[in-house]
């Protein structure tokens, strides 16, 4: 288990026309600081909506020191989701739903310097991908409907954080736990005690008034609760 909860703000829920900004806004050292910046791209085919793409990430990378997290809501990850991990990104995150061969890719993310994340759905379940699991660095749980900010948490996928966490602990894979959708005040708690290693969180910290207020708040809330 990482060493303390980690806490990835959303940009999903920032000012488009400020990220620059927004980001460091969550940047300064100490308690305020964002462990990951969390950017969802989305491409309006594998999920209804559109966002941003890679030259838009290719200036958040120069413009920050965070350790940026890419989740790709993408059809296609095997073509598109390497120049993020070349790019320079931390971690890059592709949906099993979409991805034809997630083992290549999570090798190619790897080879090129990036951290390798596999994303499931609500609907997905974890069990027929365990064996995949082992060749990716993250498991992105999804807690919502992969789409937009600002939905609510659905509580039953924390059966799936128990069952990764029990498989970390045990030493079966190697994975952080990451949980995305519906986290803020109201249940980051509950996910903190099924054992969720990253946290993230976009209305709950860009619908704050201070949103680095919000990352500290969130992290020792989530500390409070941990597993084991
Ligand atoms: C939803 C995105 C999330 C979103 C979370 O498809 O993957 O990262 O920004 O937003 P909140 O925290 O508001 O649910
Ligand atoms: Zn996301």
């Amino acid at each position: 288990m990482a060493e303390r909860p980690l806490i990835a703000p959303s940009i999903l829920s920032a000012d488009f026309a400020r990220l620059g900004e927004e980001i460091a806004a969550v940047a300064h050292p100490g308690e305020t600081r964002a462990d990951w910046v969390h950017v969802d791209v989305m491409d309006a085919h594998f999920v209804p909506n559109l966002t941003l793409g890679l030259p838009v990430v290719e200036s958040l990378l120069k413009s920050t020191d965070v350790p940026v997290d890419c989740h790709l809501m993408i059809d296609d990850p095997d073509r598109w989701a390497i120049g993020y991990a070349e790019a320079g990104a931390y971690n890059v995150t592709v949906h099993v739903e979409a991805a034809a061969n997630p083992v290549k890719l999570a090798k190619n993310l790897r080879a090129a310097g990036a951290k390798a994340g596999l994303s499931i759905k609500p609907g997905t379940p974890l069990e027929p991908h365990l064996e995949t699991l082992k060749h990716y660095d993250t498991l992105l749980v999804m807690s919502v409907e992969p789409g937009f900010g600002g939905q609510s948490f659905m509580p039953d996928v924390l059966d799936k954080v128990r069952t990764a966490r029990r498989l970390v602990d045990t030493g079966h894979l190697k994975l952080v736990v990451e949980i995305d959708g519906g986290i803020n005040a109201d249940t980051i708690e509950q996910a903190a005690e099924a054992g969720v290693d990253c946290f993230v969180a976009g209305s709950a910290v860009y619908g704050a008034q201070d949103p680095g207020k919000a990352v500290a708040a969130l992290r020792e809330q989530a500390a409070r609760h941990r597993a084991g």
